[in-house]
């Protein structure tokens, strides 16, 4: 497996909260380096152990704080799981083998027999594999949990009906500062309502959910500082040294935290699959040149104080932008 790609969205030098949806397989990214569209919705690479191992302790831990559904129907369900274990079969290098009926793992040396109609996992058997023993004493307890456990992406589902849109489904095993028990069953503005100064995109939101479901597949990108390079910030999990108010800016210490997320819509399920894979890079790996250096610092000054908070950063903006622009000089 290869190393992660290192996403840099701050080189535009300005953070945005706006849709940002590029079109998957054909509309350029316009900060990556080599300016290419992307075309995958699964991305394998050498931290998927870690990513599993998060996933499996976030599973072990409680489960129902992280995966739930809220009046998902049979249709639209099924569309994701097809989607999901046709689409990471396909995109596995072969890892993931899917036959319609048995999704088999060579890494975790499991296969499951779903039945995607019914959301069920109908049987499961293991087998001895390189990364079988992280995932020895899990139980999937259906067929979202199953695929979800597979791959590094989490994965959502959003529904709509006469009345709106709603968050239907979550597999969110990693995230990042936020409880998916509170944006289950709740609208995209709803879901949306803690993000300073969301609101001209939340003005929007029908016409965003309708794109997400009849026009993409799209990508996009969210970023952020952290100061542990830890996956699951559950707010009801362990703390650790991230967003704590003893924390201090330490550039050897401190991580870039990308969200790539794509979106694939199910036009005749009225609904659309959402996946989140974070990437974590350590800070000095992430701005390795003064240009970089630059458009870090003028991004992150491009924030409101609103923003600024939201994102967790009052605390450490100041040594962070110093440290940002003296490197922005070397
Ligand atoms: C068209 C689709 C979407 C767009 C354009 C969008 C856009 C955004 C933006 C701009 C942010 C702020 C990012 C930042 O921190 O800088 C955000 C945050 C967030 N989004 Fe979305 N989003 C979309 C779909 C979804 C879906 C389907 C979910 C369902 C899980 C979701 C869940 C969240 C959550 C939980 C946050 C953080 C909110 C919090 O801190 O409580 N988004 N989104």
């Amino acid at each position: 497996m290869r190393p992660p790609t290192v996403y840099r969205p701050f080189m535009g030098g300005q953070y945005e909260v706006a849709a940002g949806l590029f079109r998957l397989g054909t509309q350029p990214i316009p900060w990556r380096e080599d300016g290419a569209p992307e075309a995958h919705t699964f991305a394998f690479d050498d931290t998927y152990p870690a990513f599993l191992a998060s996933k499996a302790a976030s599973h072990r831990r409680a489960l129902h704080e992280y995966a739930g559904e809220a009046n998902l129907s049979t249709t639209l369900r099924e569309a994701a799981l097809s989607f999901l274990a046709t689409t990471m079969a396909a995109e596995s290098d072969g890892v993931i083998t899917w036959d319609g009926v048995s999704l088999h793992n060579a890494q975790l040396g499991w296969t499951a027999h779903l039945d995607l109609r019914r959301g069920s996992v109908e049987g499961l058997t293991r087998t001895r594999a390189p990364l079988s023993g992280v995932i020895a004493d899990i139980e999937p307890i259906h067929a979202l949990d199953f695929l979800g456990l597979n791959v590094q992406e989490d994965l959502a589902v959003i529904a709509r009906g006469p009345a709106g849109d709603w968050l239907a489904a979550t597999h969110v095993l990693n995230p990042q500062h936020w409880d998916p028990r509170d944006k289950l069953g709740r609208d995209f503005v709803a879901v949306h309502a803690p993000v300073a100064g969301s609101g001209p995109m939340n003005a929007t939101a029908p016409r965003l959910v309708d794109a997400v479901i009849t026009r993409g597949p799209f990508v996009r990108f969210a970023w952020g500082l952290a100061m542990t390079d830890r996956l699951d910030h559950h707010p009801a999990g362990p703390p650790d040294d991230d967003r704590h108010s003893q924390t201090r800016f330490d550039p050897e210490r401190a991580f870039l935290r990308v969200e790539r997320q794509t979106l694939t819509g199910f036009p005749h399920a009225d609904g659309a699959l959402f996946t989140i894979r974070p990437y974590t890079s350590a800070l000095t790996m992430a701005v390795m040149t003064p240009e970089q250096a630059a458009a870090l610092a003028r991004a992150l000054r491009s924030m409101t104080p609103a923003q600024v908070a939201y994102k967790g950063l009052t605390a450490l903006l100041p040594d962070l932008l110093l440290w940002l622009e003296a490197r922005a000089l070397s």
